[in-house]
């Protein structure tokens, strides 16, 4: 061995070493969950933890409105800076103000909820525990965690979580909505059942999401072992590349882009400056046109005042989401369940003509555009669909995974939406936007295409002559992200991405632990797919949440389908129609199979599917 390598080597054992037993950096945020006791309030709970009683309102929207009004017995979450104490631990240091009559105790156990110990209280401070002065300040450290990504890479944000009495590991993880298993992962060697001590528990932040882990606190959380030199200097090569990549994907998440004026540039062919292609107008005029005739239906326009009072006043309590395009809220209306969402820019006339025959479209599967308001800025106001979108199905935790029939009947359903708007309304759409998070699901666990039309409706409203590139990265067909060519199959490259992610639950872009490891979801199942057998490999992609509950032979056919989807040659992908057709068959076959005899049935469902 060189002597450099012998260095290099020792350099990685410390380093081992140095994150194994202690911290470099803190994360930013946590949350510590304080159990109210009787006579406390939010102003005194914001005192001892730093914060002020709006901060705590808005992340426990889903328990109170009112910071004046706090119920007793419920537990909030506090958030708090999550640093790296003397070098040693993740927590914070809070400075509390001593009054007469205090004990660590008292502290501890009360002001605290237990966030902290007699014992941390006793450490840090130079006072005899048991005559501590009357005046003054004492330091309280609150432990805390970062996360960990050999556990899930889901989850940066965690709640210190004080066990309770009346707590158990079952009853933690159905409030947070937390998988047991993966709850008792985070917390080896703790008894939930014991009524003390801490818990660690992912938590979401006031937008009601969880944060993922981020790289820098990953690395703080002990994944450094698995480092190689290798790794490293793959890293730098890659460095370069993975700058143009993420610049492009950070260029189109952002929906609403100024235009791309830059119409010269049309000729370039290197990946780093597709984002700034221009793109030709489809020409919108046509969408006007066809309204020409039609009396205006006052009954799809809604007042500001009607939104407002149904959202009270777009408050964050009512908010359900937010998109590229604005934020979506809940609202009962005029006795319907809706869901609104306030648009970040406003309409034109254009646009509402285009509005207008958005409302005439209906469809079991599309979600229904029910009308609008332009006072103000601009609202679009849908049907509401119960059951959430479907990354959220896949992805989310707190949700049932989906069963392999549903999966196949989202699939089936949104096919169906899609072949509607391309080949039966007039005039026919391209949806353009086409990803799990615009397929919602209904009480009836079917899917319905969410947002069609909306990229047009931008288009039209925008004063350059100049179409969008619109669309979301992972989802977009080379030629499309190249060189804007707008045809159908844009939307059949997107749902071929759908069906990899309705078979794996994997995100379009699968995020690898460092950077260089990030993949897209078509590139991760062509890999496997051009092997001569696929099979083996193809079942470490199935979602393993799935268990052994799928045929693979369905599940082969539907990964077949989406690489026909998702070929690179437009004019070599199917049309939705045909799509609808295959996924019908599927979707029999798959009936078959969940009654228990697919296998006997095998020979019939391959004569259907011609095989
Ligand atoms: N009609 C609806 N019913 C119920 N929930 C909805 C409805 N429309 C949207 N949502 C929820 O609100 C969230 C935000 O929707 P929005 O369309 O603004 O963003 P998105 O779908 O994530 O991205 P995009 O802007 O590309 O459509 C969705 O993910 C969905 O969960
Ligand atoms: C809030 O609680 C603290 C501690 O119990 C108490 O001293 C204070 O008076 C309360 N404030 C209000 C406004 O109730
Ligand atoms: C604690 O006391 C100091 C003065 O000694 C004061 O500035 C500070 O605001 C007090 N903090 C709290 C939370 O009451
Ligand atoms: C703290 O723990 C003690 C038991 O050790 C319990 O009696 C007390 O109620 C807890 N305090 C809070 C606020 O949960
Ligand atoms: C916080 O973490 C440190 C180091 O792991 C530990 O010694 C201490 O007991 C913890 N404090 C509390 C209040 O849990
Ligand atoms: C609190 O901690 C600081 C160091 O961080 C120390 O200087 C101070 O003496 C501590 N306070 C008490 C009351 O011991
Ligand atoms: C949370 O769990 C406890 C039992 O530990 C239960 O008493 C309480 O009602 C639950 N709270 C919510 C909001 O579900
Ligand atoms: C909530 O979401 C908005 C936009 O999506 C973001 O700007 C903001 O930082 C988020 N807030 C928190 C607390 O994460
Ligand atoms: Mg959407």
């Amino acid at each position: 061995m060189k002597p450099g390598s012998g260095l290099w080597f020792l350099v990685l054992v410390s380093l081992c070493f140095t994150v194994k037993s202690q911290c470099s950096k803190g994360c930013g945020l946590a949350l510590a969950s304080y159990y109210v006791w009787p006579e406390s309030n939010f102003s005194f709970i914001g005192q001892v933890l730093g914060t002020d009683p709006d901060t705590i309102v808005s992340f426990n929207k889903d328990k109170v409105s009112d910071k004046d009004r706090v119920p007793s017995f419920i537990r909030v979450n506090v958030p708090f800076s999550c640093d790296c104490i003397r070098g040693e631990f993740l927590g914070h240091e809070f400075l509390y103000n001593i009054s007469s009559g205090n004990t660590y105790e008292l502290i501890a156990k009360t002001y605290y909820a237990n966030l902290t110990t007699i014992d941390a209280l006793t450490q840090f401070n130079s006072y005899n525990p048991n005559n501590i002065p009357d005046n003054g300040q004492i330091n309280v450290t609150v432990n805390c965690s970062c996360g960990d990504s050999a556990i899930s890479k889901e989850y940066g944000l965690f709640i210190t979580y004080p066990i309770r009495e009346e707590d158990s590991l079952e009853s933690i993880a159905a409030n947070e909505s937390i998988d047991p298993q993966l709850l008792q992962r985070y917390n080896e060697g703790v008894d939930f059942g014991k009524g003390s001590g801490i818990a660690y528990v992912p938590g979401k932040d006031a937008n009601g999401s969880y944060r993922p882990l981020n790289a820098s606190s990953a690395l703080a959380g002990g994944v450094i072992a698995g480092i190689t030199v290798a790794a490293i200097a793959a890293v730098l090569i890659l460095a370069g590349s993975i700058y143009v990549y993420f610049y492009r994907k950070k260029k189109a998440d952002t929906k609403l882009l100024p235009a791309y004026e830059d119409q010269s540039s049309n000729d370039a062919q290197d990946v780093g400056s597709t984002a700034h292609k221009a793109v030709e107008s489809t020409g919108s005029g046509g969408a006007a046109a066809g309204i020409t005739g039609i009396t205006i239906d006052k009954s799809v326009e809604f007042s500001y005042e009607e939104l407002a009072q149904a959202t009270n006043d777009f408050s964050l309590a009512s908010k359900i989401g937010e998109g590229g395009f604005g934020a979506v809220y809940y609202a009962e209306l005029r006795g319907e369940k809706a869901a609104i969402k306030k648009m970040d820019m406003q309409a034109s006339k254009e646009f509402l003509a285009e509005l207008r025959v958005l409302t005439r479209v209906h469809h079991l599967n599309l979600v229904r555009l029910i009308g609008y308001c332009v006072e103000g800025s601009l609202f679009l106001v849908y049907e509401y669909i119960e059951n959430g979108n479907l990354s959220e199905h896949l992805r989310g935790s707190g949700r049932e995974p989906l069963s392999w029939s549903s999966r196949v009947q989202i699939a089936l359903d949104s096919a169906r939406g899609l072949e509607y708007i391309h080949e039966h309304t007039v005039p026919v759409y391209i949806h353009r936007d086409i990803k799990s998070a615009n397929i919602l699901i209904d009480k009836n666990f079917h899917g319905k295409v969410a947002d069609f039309g909306l990229t047009k409706l931008t288009e039209v409203g925008s004063t350059s002559l100049q179409t969008r590139l619109v669309g979301t990265f992972g989802y977009m067909p080379p030629e499309y992200a190249q060189y804007g060519d707008v045809s159908p199959k844009v939307d059949v490259y997107a749902f071929g991405v759908v069906l990899y992610e309705l078979i794996s639950s994997k995100e379009a872009v699968v995020k690898g632990g460092s950077l260089a490891e990030s993949k897209g979801l078509v590139a991760l199942f062509e890999d496997v797919l051009n092997q001569p057998d696929p099979r083996e490999d193809l079942c470490k992609l199935v979602d393993p949440r799935l268990g052994d509950n799928y045929p693979i032979d369905a599940v082969r056919k539907m990964a077949q389908l989406a690489k026909a989807c998702t070929h690179e040659n437009p004019q070599l992908r199917p049309s939705m129609r045909s799509i609808v057709v295959a996924l019908m068959t599927l979707s029999s076959s798959t009936e078959d199979w969940d009654v228990g005899s697919f296998y006997e049935n095998q020979a019939l469902v391959d004569l259907m599917s011609g095989r």
